[in-house]
């Protein structure tokens, strides 16, 4: 990414990291993170046009507080500081943090200097969002405080002369009314960014550098999957090589209905590439047979998975590169910033055997390593991919097995395939779909006594699961509409064989997870 103006992110360990790294892309401007550890010169080495220090739990009092070397600050790059970001400013140039007499959390009504740069455009009064328990209460020698609330003289400080702005708060999240125009501020204003990062920009340059390290005789192999990143990964390989491209999208059975063609009809219509079909349904469900406790049915296609794709890759002998659709929250939440080493073909799979990572001597292809989640989506747009694709909702590797308790039999395979086939109709129908993040069928392994017609049955007892959540770590239950609900029931009952009674799942994330298994 060395052709775009970059902005650096130090991270002490916030929560929030990751939102301010989103909300600089928001303004057109690349950044990345790199962990409060990193040498002063490796955080030179990338040019930045400016820094940020990210909030984090600890208190710059405490003797091993997480720090950087103090000699960032003589490096004329402009530095923002966000809470913590602050608090650790304010220390290392010798001004004074102290625990506040009030904790401050939440929204709180601040009165801004508009004389700021980085407050130009704003309103003298707006609230922002606060999480502190240390306060700076002195600043050092050279800045002012040029924001404060009833609680804190010290919201915000600066040093315009050696570009150092400080601010206690969060502007990175939704709730601090103006934060989008203090960060818009600090790029522009302060970092005179010139606000390069577009999709276009990003997709000619990762064309020109994929086509550099792949030579014109070379082939790379990618596992798709069939899920959002693997796909958009393949689509921007393709645009950018073409048939060297080759694709494995190993079918383990589980996928939901109309997915696999799909997939074929985007790989070998829009978008042409050498594309190797596995339909390894029969295989997996032999694998399968007589299992039905939960981490066994998984580890057991992860598995398999492997086998399958290992073999194969064994077969395309004269590849020399690996593809895989990593993204930056992998990279970042694995903790190297610098060229991973895990290979990644399928979400399941933990890594490739030795001797199949070994054929591949030019390495791994990972054209998506610096692009967040919605970055993807962008691009996958932008590419042209459709959009049902694009903004497909989260899928487990192990697909449908996972939604099928005890023993699993192709016909509860179809029963899970059908009902959620339904059930996704359904929700599109009602116009439900970008409200709710997630939402699926569950084959429960019970049986109830119904009655259809004047017959008495006995069949299967179907769960419907539909949720709301922003990062799946906490979930609440979607309060679907009963009129929804109603006609989603009617027409699973009516339409799917050997389902007789539907529930619906009103649990949140925690004490259950999103999925059954
Ligand atoms: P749980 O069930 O752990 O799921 O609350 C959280 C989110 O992760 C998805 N999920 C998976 N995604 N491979 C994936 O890529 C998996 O094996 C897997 N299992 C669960 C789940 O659908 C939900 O969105």
């Amino acid at each position: 990414m060395d052709n775009f103006q970059k902005i650096i992110i130090i991270d002490f360990g916030a929560q929030y990291t990751q939102l301010i790294a989103r909300r600089i892309r928001e303004e057109h401007v690349y950044c990345e993170v790199l962990p409060f550890s990193s040498p002063i010169q490796t955080i030179l080495d990338q040019h930045p046009a400016g820094i940020i220090f990210s909030g984090g739990p600890a208190s710059v009092l405490d003797p091993d507080a997480p720090a950087l070397d103090p000699e960032i600050f003589n490096c004329s790059v402009p530095i923002l500081g966000i809470c913590y970001g602050m608090q650790f400013t304010a220390h290392a140039l010798g001004g004074t943090v102290e625990k506040a007499a009030q904790r401050e959390y939440g929204r709180v009504s601040v009165t801004f200097d508009l004389s700021s740069p980085l407050f130009h455009h704003m309103h003298p009064t707006s609230c922002v969002w606060m999480s502190h328990t240390y306060a700076v209460t002195q600043a050092p020698a050279g800045f002012t405080s040029v924001a404060s609330s009833s609680n804190c003289a010290f919201c915000a400080m600066q040093n315009p002369e050696k570009q150092i702005y400080a601010v206690q708060f969060h502007p990175e999240v939704t709730h601090s009314e103006e934060g989008q125009m203090i960060l818009h501020n600090f790029l522009y204003e302060i970092c005179h960014c010139r606000g390069d990062w577009t999709m276009s920009a990003f997709i000619d340059n990762a064309v020109l550098s994929i086509r550099k390290k792949v030579g014109p005789t070379d082939r790379v192999l990618l596992g798709l999957s069939g899920g959002v990143d693997s796909s958009v990964a393949a689509a921007l390989l393709s645009r950018a090589i073409g048939r060297q491209l080759t694709c494995v999208y190993v079918n383990h059975g589980f996928m939901r209905k109309g997915e696999t063609e799909s997939i074929r009809k985007v790989f070998t219509e829009q978008f042409p590439v050498n594309l190797i079909t596995v339909d390894a349904g029969q295989a997996f469900m032999d694998k399968l047979r007589g299992v039905s406790d939960p981490e066994q049915k998984r580890k057991m296609i992860g598995s398999e998975f492997v086998n399958t794709f290992s073999k194969q890759a064994r077969q395309q002998a004269n590849t020399r590169f690996l593809a895989q659709g990593t993204i930056y929250p992998d990279v970042i939440e694995s903790g190297s910033v610098k060229g991973s080493a895990v290979i990644k073909s399928h979400h399941n799979v933990g890594g490739l055997p030795e001797d199949v990572s070994a054929l591949f001597t030019g390495g791994l292809i990972e054209p998506l390593r610096m692009l967040f989640k919605d970055e993807v989506r962008q691009l996958g747009e932008s590419l042209g991919l459709p959009a049902d694709l694009v903004w497909r909702q989260p899928f487990p590797g192990p697909g449908l097995a996972i939604r099928i308790m005890g023993e699993i039999t192709p016909e509860k395979v179809d029963i899970v395939r059908e009902s959620d086939a339904i059930l996704r109709e359904e929700i599109q129908k009602a116009g439900l779909g970008k409200t709710i993040s997630q939402y699926f069928t569950v084959l429960t392994n019970t049986k109830s006594v119904g009655v259809m017609g004047d017959e008495r049955t006995h069949d299967y007892v179907l769960a419907l699961r539909a949720v709301t959540t922003d990062d799946f770590m906490t979930v609440d239950w979607a309060k679907l509409p009963y009129e929804v609900l109603d006609s989603i029931s009617s027409r699973i009952v009516n339409e799917v064989p050997h389902v007789n009674r539907i529930v619906y799942d009103i649990t949140t994330k925690p004490p259950a997870t999103v999925e059954w298994e």
